[in-house]
């Protein structure tokens, strides 16, 4: 019996084009190339321009994921967009992406669960596919962390960028076989919260509380901590769902905020770094935006192919985590 799963069928991505570099940061705050680096294997990062918003980025990077698809707009059902910097409180920012793109029908709205947003929007939209509900659905995530960075504080403000990243998800008909080759489409995702979390990543403002934007606020050696765990766990779990091992897996695409969490995960899920996809050193931490804009990368640069089993992960504020399992 076949089963409908949600093939991923292109991707595309934005990145603004300001860069500062490390040398640039150092001017900023009391830092050095050398301490980022060796820290977060950060170089560089892209920043927004003054007038260039959330929308903007996602647009673009949609547009460039419907072109691989070889999709219009009219012809797409629904958009899910993560983002923890949307344009406005409301509407949601993929109500503007909707009407950018010229799509009049179908709905659009945002998903927010910061750096793992963009998981969780695939989770939401791989369930509208499977459900029957959609047959088409774009999935973005674009930030402007750069907005909501305070630029006095060294521990956080060399840490992030902008960017958007996107996927067309597609329902098409899978076998339900696990392991076999032509069983394509999203096999499984695995989410996670815990709540008691907040202090250590959060935004010290926002429309109910402070009715200002608010800035970044994070202690990174206890986000650190608890990222390689979290991370590893519910990789474990969602390759279970799948039916798949840790063997399996042709590429891993995780979240981008940080070289040594990345590599530390690797190592405890006994993963070759050359299976990695890394984007961190050139992008920093962009978010929702970081797998999509990885996946663009791995699949722009044909590294990723059509049968390959890719593993995304991310971890962030909340906590929030979460893993998802796909055939290309
Ligand atoms: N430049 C230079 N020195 C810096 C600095 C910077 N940008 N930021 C912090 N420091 C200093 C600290 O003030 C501290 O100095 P002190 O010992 O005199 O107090 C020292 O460096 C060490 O700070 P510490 O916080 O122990 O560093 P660390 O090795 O834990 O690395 C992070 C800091 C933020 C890089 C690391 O904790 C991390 O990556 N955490 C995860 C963060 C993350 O990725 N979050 C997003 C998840 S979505």
């Amino acid at each position: 019996m076949t089963v409908r799963r949600a093939l991923i069928s292109g991707c595309g991505a934005y990145l603004p084009e300001r860069v500062i570099d490390n040398a640039e940061m150092a001017a900023l705050v009391d830092t050095t190339d050398e301490w980022i680096v060796s820290r977060t294997g950060i170089r560089q990062r892209h920043v927004a321009a003054e007038g260039e918003f959330t929308s903007h980025l996602a647009v673009k990077a949609a547009s460039a994921a419907l072109a691989a698809a070889d999709c219009q707009a009219t012809d797409v059902d629904a958009i899910v967009l993560a983002t923890a910097t949307p344009d406005e409180t409301f509407p949601a920012t993929a109500t503007v992406v909707q009407a950018e793109l010229g799509m009049v029908r179908g709905f659009a709205f945002d998903v927010q669960a910061v750096c793992s947003g963009f998981i969780y929007a695939l989770a939401v939209a791989d369930n509208f596919i499977t459900a029957g509900q959609a047959e088409r659905v774009l999935v973005i995530g674009a930030e402007t962390f750069s907005r909501i960075l305070d630029w006095s504080d060294r521990t956080t403000c060399v840490l992030f960028g902008d960017g958007a990243g996107a996927v067309l998800l597609e329902a098409n008909e899978g076998s339900g076989v696990s392991g076999d080759p032509s069983d394509r489409g999203i096999l499984a995702t695995q989410l996670h919260t815990d709540g008691r979390h907040h202090d250590m990543l959060y935004v010290d403002g926002g429309p109910s509380s402070t009715q200002t934007t608010g800035q970044l606020r994070m202690l990174g050696k206890e986000v650190f901590r608890h990222a390689v765990t979290n991370l590893s766990s519910v990789v474990g779990e969602t390759l279970a769902k799948a039916g798949l091992e840790t063997s399996d897996i042709d590429w891993v695409v995780p979240h981008q905020a940080n070289k040594r969490i990345i590599d530390g995960t690797a190592r405890k899920l006994k993963l070759a770094s050359e299976k990695v996809v890394v984007t961190v050193d050139r992008h920093a931490n962009t978010s929702a935006a970081s797998v999509p804009l990885a996946l663009a990368e791995a699949v722009g640069d044909g590294r990723i192919t059509a049968g390959d089993v890719v593993l995304m992960e991310a971890m962030g504020g909340g906590f929030a985590w979460g893993g998802c399992v796909a055939r290309w």
